[in-house]
């Protein structure tokens, strides 16, 4: 009599096969703690995935706060945008822990302009006021998904994609965002064109943007001030 593993091996093998194929980028964005924590150890110098681990004996329940989002950002600037975060750079508490923090103080019209966080998605709450949100999914498509959101609501800022933030409410708009990385990183897009260090040639400018050299030094005099 055939057994249900004779009749079905082959059904069988491929499930196996293509589970073991689940990409890693379906799991958290950082990788897993091999600890309970590894506080970050601000004497060493040695650089690592992260940072190296402070010795757990010398570590303190202080070690696992910050106080850094206590105080509204500095909004006096041409975007009218202070961020303030709470990442493994800032908060040592967070090293291998996946995640990270930032508060957005945005002045009445000002701007978080479009930027991307390579490691991680984006839980923005918005404790204050109300934004013009939105996010532009990857090419050929470049769908954008924009709204305005009120006080009290949340939006999910996809991880990767092209997103900003525009203060269209009455007075200073204050959100906080939580991150799937202890260090998201952020590049802006106009910084990341027109205010490399090198700057990125001129042709490359011209050509990708459809820009004469005259527009290319204007561009990087006015995104120089941002
Ligand atoms: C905010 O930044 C502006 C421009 O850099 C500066 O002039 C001002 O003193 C700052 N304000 C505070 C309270 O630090």
């Amino acid at each position: 009599m055939a057994s249900f593993w004779t009749d079905h091996k082959l059904a069988i093998l491929i499930l196996i096969v293509m589970a073991s194929m689940q990409p890693r980028g379906s799991r958290a964005a950082d990788e897993d703690p091999l600890q309970d924590f590894c506080v970050k150890d601000t004497t060493q110098q040695i650089h690592v995935n992260g940072f190296v681990c402070k010795d757990p004996a010398q570590v303190q329940a202080s070690d696992f706060t910050s106080a850094v989002l206590k105080n509204p950002g500095n909004t006096s600037n041409v975007l009218g945008l202070a961020v303030t975060a709470a990442n493994a750079l800032t908060f040592g508490g967070l090293n291998t822990q996946g995640v990270s923090i930032a508060r957005i103080d945005i002045a009445q019209n000002g701007l978080n302009p479009p930027h991307v966080h390579p490691r991680a998605a984006e839980l923005l709450y918005l404790a204050q006021g109300t934004l013009l949100v939105g996010f532009v999914t990857s090419t050929p498509d470049n769908k954008l998904f924009a709204l305005k959101i009120n006080a009290g609501e949340v939006f999910i800022f996809p991880r990767g994609l092209v997103h900003f933030q525009l203060n269209v409410g009455y007075g200073t708009a204050l959100a906080f965002s939580s991150f799937n990385s202890q260090n998201q990183g952020t590049s802006q897009l106009a910084k990341a064109l027109f205010a490399s260090n090198p700057p990125t040639n001129d042709a490359v400018l011209e050509k990708a943007l459809q820009l004469s050299a005259a527009d290319v030094q204007r561009l990087r005099a006015l995104i120089s001030k941002t």
